[in-house]
């Protein structure tokens, strides 16, 4: 499997979180090569995909109005742009787009766009009742949006790719032989309380990586070769064992610990054949 196109794509969404810093070097450590099919179950805002290029590929989140995004952008991305471009950006106006609800696709993926570029931070967050409530962050450019032709690269880039709204537990199982996997989930651990992890209604918690790394494991058994990101912690270690991470240091403006800002470290877990030989699923 090789990549479309030799340019790069930059992402067009903010997503705390993300993997812009790891897809520079993404290249080093994910060969898309010698796979038949790309898999992302925690797309986001798709950093490593649209560094990647894969020309067969599966995306997937459980973010609902993230998902509408993507299909429309890859099916109709004029028909956004032109209700993203008549949206006000000012403060008012932004607080009552904000509280709207609209019924039509284009009509909901402009608005993710429009809160993505102005929401303070680039969070998205919702209350208990799923509705958008983070404040207004400035005047910040929305028109870099076709005016860099972010929506309509990224158009291009999704025409063969298939998007699904799931958990990544129904995409996984569906994981065999020839398919490269990359798992990216919200991190339970480290980024505890400081919410940038409340992505959706419900937060990710020790049980969804329970079940991540046991869903991973079984697809490996199936041929798969997964790629897991996590927190570069002791808890993150014992669920992976007997996998040996490959350590990476980020620079960190969000850290949500004491010490405030700095370099977070993180591990990336290559879980396939050779590398579970010891383990059996049955003993985690
Ligand atoms: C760390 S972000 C991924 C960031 C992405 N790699 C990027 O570069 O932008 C984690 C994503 O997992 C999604 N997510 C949370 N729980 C999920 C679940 N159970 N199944 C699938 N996706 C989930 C969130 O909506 C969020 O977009």
């Amino acid at each position: 499997m090789t990549n479309n196109n030799d340019n790069i794509i930059q992402p067009f969404l903010r997503w705390p979180g993300g993997k812009r810093w790891l897809a520079k070097r993404i290249n080093k450590l994910i060969d898309i090569k010698n796979h038949l099919r790309y898999v992302e179950p925690f797309v986001g805002g798709g950093s490593i995909y649209f560094r990647l290029l894969p020309n067969n590929a599966i995306i997937s989140d459980i973010n609902k109005e993230l998902i509408i995004t993507y299909k429309a952008i890859k099916n109709n991305p004029i028909k956004v742009l032109n209700i993203l471009r008549k949206m006000p950006t000012g403060k008012e106006e932004y607080y009552e787009i904000r509280d709207k609800t609209y019924s039509g696709k284009i009509e909901t993926a402009a608005r993710f766009l429009y809160l993505n570029r102005l929401a303070f931070g680039g969070m998205y967050r919702v209350n208990k009742k799923g509705k958008f409530n983070v404040p207004y962050g400035g005047d910040r450019r929305v028109s870099i949006l076709w005016e860099n032709n972010l929506i309509v690269n990224a158009s291009k880039a999704l025409k063969n790719t298939k998007i699904y709204c799931n958990d990544f537990s129904n995409i996984l199982k569906n994981c065999q032989k020839g398919d490269l996997v990359y798992c990216d989930p919200a991190y339970t651990v480290t980024h505890n309380n400081n919410g940038f992890l409340r992505y959706n209604e419900n937060i990710f918690s020790w049980n969804d990586q329970k079940r991540l790394a046991n869903t991973c494991f079984e697809a490996a058994q199936k041929g798969a070769q997964i790629i897991v990101s996590n927190a570069g912690n002791e808890s993150i270690l014992k669920l992976y064992r007997p996998i040996t991470p490959i350590a990476v240091q980020r620079y960190s403006g969000v850290s949500c610990q004491t010490k405030g800002r700095g370099s977070v470290k993180e591990y990336i877990f290559v879980i396939n054949k050779k590398t579970i030989h010891k383990k059996v699923i049955s003993d985690r």
